[in-house]
């Protein structure tokens, strides 16, 4: 039986630095992506990088820094759809890939990926 958390299976810091490096390298080239983001992406990969350690059952970092992450409340500002969620699935696929997580525990961290994402959506009517 294995007890560790989500975080220490995949390889914990390590592991997931070097996933949020990659992840918003394909979130910066996606053409239904790229323009919700600011230029410069110091600011959003650290608060994901402590929001993935967390939710993953690492450290709080987010929550110590930023307090509860109300997530959908935060992405309210941006205009997400369907389209910006399969997009944002998409480039997370790849970066779990060519960051070499496998097995289960891959598939159950998307499917709870999969759930957060569609949870952001928060217009309907258009694509754009
Ligand atoms: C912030 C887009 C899904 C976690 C942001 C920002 C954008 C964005 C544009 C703000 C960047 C800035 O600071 O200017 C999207 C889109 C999504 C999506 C289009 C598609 C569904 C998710 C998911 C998660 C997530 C599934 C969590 C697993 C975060 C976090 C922040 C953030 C932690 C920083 C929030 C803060 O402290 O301000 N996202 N996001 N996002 N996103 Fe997403």
């Amino acid at each position: 039986y294995d007890n560790r958390t989500p975080y220490e299976i995949i390889g914990g810091a390590e592991t997931l630095a070097r996933l949020v490096d990659i992840f918003y390298d394909h979130v910066k080239a996606h053409p239904d992506l790229a323009r919700l983001f600011p230029e410069d992406f110091t600011h959003v990969k650290e608060r994901q990088y402590q929001f993935l350690t967390q939710f993953l059952g690492g450290p709080t970092l987010y929550s110590d820094l930023h307090g509860h992450p109300m997530l959908r409340a935060r992405h309210m500002r941006f205009p997400i759809g369907p389209v910006q969620a399969e997009a944002w699935l998409s480039c997370m696929k790849k970066a779990m890939d060519e960051a070499g997580l496998e097995g289960e525990i891959r598939e159950h961290i998307f499917d709870r990926l999969r759930l957060t994402a569609h949870h952001m959506v928060n217009q309907w009517d258009q694509n754009e």
